[in-house]
């Protein structure tokens, strides 16, 4: 090897360390905080920060980092996330976008992308599916939207048979959820960890829109939507 090319082979290394060593910087528990209160995801969707940021990591590669912007595509399939696990405990996962239709006027808001319940350590596969994963499908013309991931802890099983069960192919059955009274119903006080990403229209959103379907159960969802005054999920 030459000299030239041993210098940067050298070069590429230092930056990937600093690359590395940016990244983890970014999620440190001290600056968990000043993100939630920046990004206003204090006080528009929770009034307290988690204590420490859950990790959360997509197939593309990518993972949140506190308000990084990623795209529809890289977010495609469901994270995997993690925390630092108390054995002895449960925890309850939701994924929420206040900014819809968008952050300027959030009139349907939150909506609901995600929600696991009662998972055993970090084991998602084993807990509640409750709301199934669904990736972008922000409007166009919206701006960038928050996308919320909140992990509460909790020592008893919850129960969550009166919620009604949403899958992929649901969409605007998602419409008007709060995740304040979600806690409230479930007596979630213990905000574990989160996180959050931004994300927003582009031209994968078509293909996400592609796999919602008029779910077997929308119109019966649909009515509770209207008996429950909008909430559908987590309602009253
Ligand atoms: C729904 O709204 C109607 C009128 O707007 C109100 O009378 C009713 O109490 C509300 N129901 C719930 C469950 O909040
Ligand atoms: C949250 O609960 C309050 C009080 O029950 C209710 O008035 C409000 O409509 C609920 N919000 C949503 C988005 O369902």
């Amino acid at each position: 090897m030459s000299p030239v090319h041993r210098l940067s082979l050298l070069c590429l290394v230092c930056l990937l360390l600093l690359l590395e060593s940016h990244a983890s910087d970014i999620l440190n528990d001290a600056h968990v905080y000043r993100a939630f209160a920046s990004f206003e995801v204090v006080p528009d969707v929770i009034d307290e920060a988690p204590d420490c940021w859950a990790r959360v990591s997509f197939k593309s590669g990518r993972q949140a980092e506190g308000g990084n912007r990623l795209t529809p595509t890289q977010i495609r399939n469901p994270p995997v996330v993690t925390w630092n696990v108390n054995e002895r405990a449960l925890y309850t996962l939701i994924m929420t976008d206040p900014d819809v239709p968008s952050r300027d006027d959030p009139r349907y808001k939150e909506f609901i992308h995600w929600a696991v319940g009662n998972i055993p350590g970090n084991d998602i596969d084993r807990g509640e599916t409750l709301v199934e994963y669904l990736g972008a499908i922000t409007a166009r013309g919206t701006g960038l939207h928050r996308f919320v991931l909140l992990v509460f802890e909790h020592l008893q099983k919850l129960d969550f048979s009166s919620e009604p069960r949403i899958s992929a192919q649901c969409g605007t059955v998602r419409r008007y959820f709060s995740t304040r009274n979600f806690t409230r119903k479930y007596e979630l006080t213990n905000l574990y960890a989160g996180n959050f990403f931004q994300t927003q229209y582009d031209d994968y959103v078509s293909t996400v829109q592609a796999q919602l379907r008029e779910c077997e159960s929308e119109r019966t969802l649909n009515e509770l939507n209207g008996a429950r005054n909008g909430t559908v999920f987590g309602g009253p």
